[in-house]
């Protein structure tokens, strides 16, 4: 039985106040009993490394460098991210790929660098509207999980994969259960061909999860929690989504 995740993905939201504020109504509703972190702007790391110390819930970055060090202005490292004791990452978010032209092997890249530091990623994948409506659904989202199969060899049960629909992100289109579950489904077929743990690893949802869909997503066999934008930044919602968890 696999333990259900809920990661927040701040996006660049916040400040000290709320993020404070937020954090203390969502460490007020533990115990949880899922697996939740938050994944939040570097420059907010370090406190919330110090003010989750010990309460049992998780925190995160949203990208890291493909490069160990060196003269890459701007970036930041795995390393540097595992001296504030981040347990994930997330790399490959599709407005990444989408802003910054990360490539599949760039994000691949980005994992591997991830797991050299012991920091597990959260390796996002998913088509957008126009790929899906040409059927391209399954060959997109293969394709860019293979690049990261590949770059991570044995090591590949390690990663945490999301789906999300570029569609369903932000804009209140959730990815019906069948749907969402389809794909899940083919993701852990691909994986099952890669490593022997594909059966323990995570995959996630992600594109306009709320308390209202969150349960009938996260009830299908292969949904194993939460890729929650929107709803991270308002505490009742992020919990309650939690509480769905587990
Ligand atoms: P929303 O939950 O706001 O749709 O965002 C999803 C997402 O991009 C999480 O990474």
């Amino acid at each position: 039985m696999r333990r259900k995740l809920v990661a927040g993905n701040w996006k660049m939201h916040g400040n000290h106040r709320d993020n404070a504020e937020l954090l203390s109504d969502i460490m007020a509703a533990r115990p949880f009993g899922c697996e939740v972190s938050v994944c939040v702007p570097y420059p907010y790391l370090s406190e919330v490394a110090v003010g989750l110390a010990g309460s049992g819930l998780l925190w995160g970055a949203q990208d890291c460098s493909a490069h160990e060090r060196g003269a890459y202005t701007g970036e930041v490292s795995a390393a540097m991210l595992a001296e504030f004791r981040c347990r994930y990452v997330i790399v490959g978010h599709s407005e990444r790929r989408q802003y910054h032209a990360e490539t599949d092997q760039g994000v691949a890249d980005k994992a591997k660098a991830a797991l050299a530091c012991g920091i597990t990623p959260i390796v996002c994948v998913g088509e957008t509207l126009v790929q899906r409506e040409a059927g391209q659904t399954e060959a997109v989202v293969k394709r860019q999980l293979s690049a990261v199969i590949h770059a991570l060899g044995h090591c590949a049960g390690e990663m945490v994969v999301a789906y999300e629909p570029v569609w369903a992100i932000g804009t209140g289109r959730v990815a019906t259960p069948d749907q969402a579950q389809s794909v899940h489904a083919l993701l852990r077929a691909q994986l099952s061909a890669a490593t022997p743990h594909a059966g323990d690893m995570k995959i996630l949802y992600g594109g306009s999860m709320k308390p209202d869909n969150a349960a009938s997503l996260m009830s299908q066999p292969d949904i194993d929690g939460g890729l929650i934008g929107g709803a991270s930044l308002k505490a009742a919602d992020f919990v309650a989504i939690c509480r769905v968890a587990g």
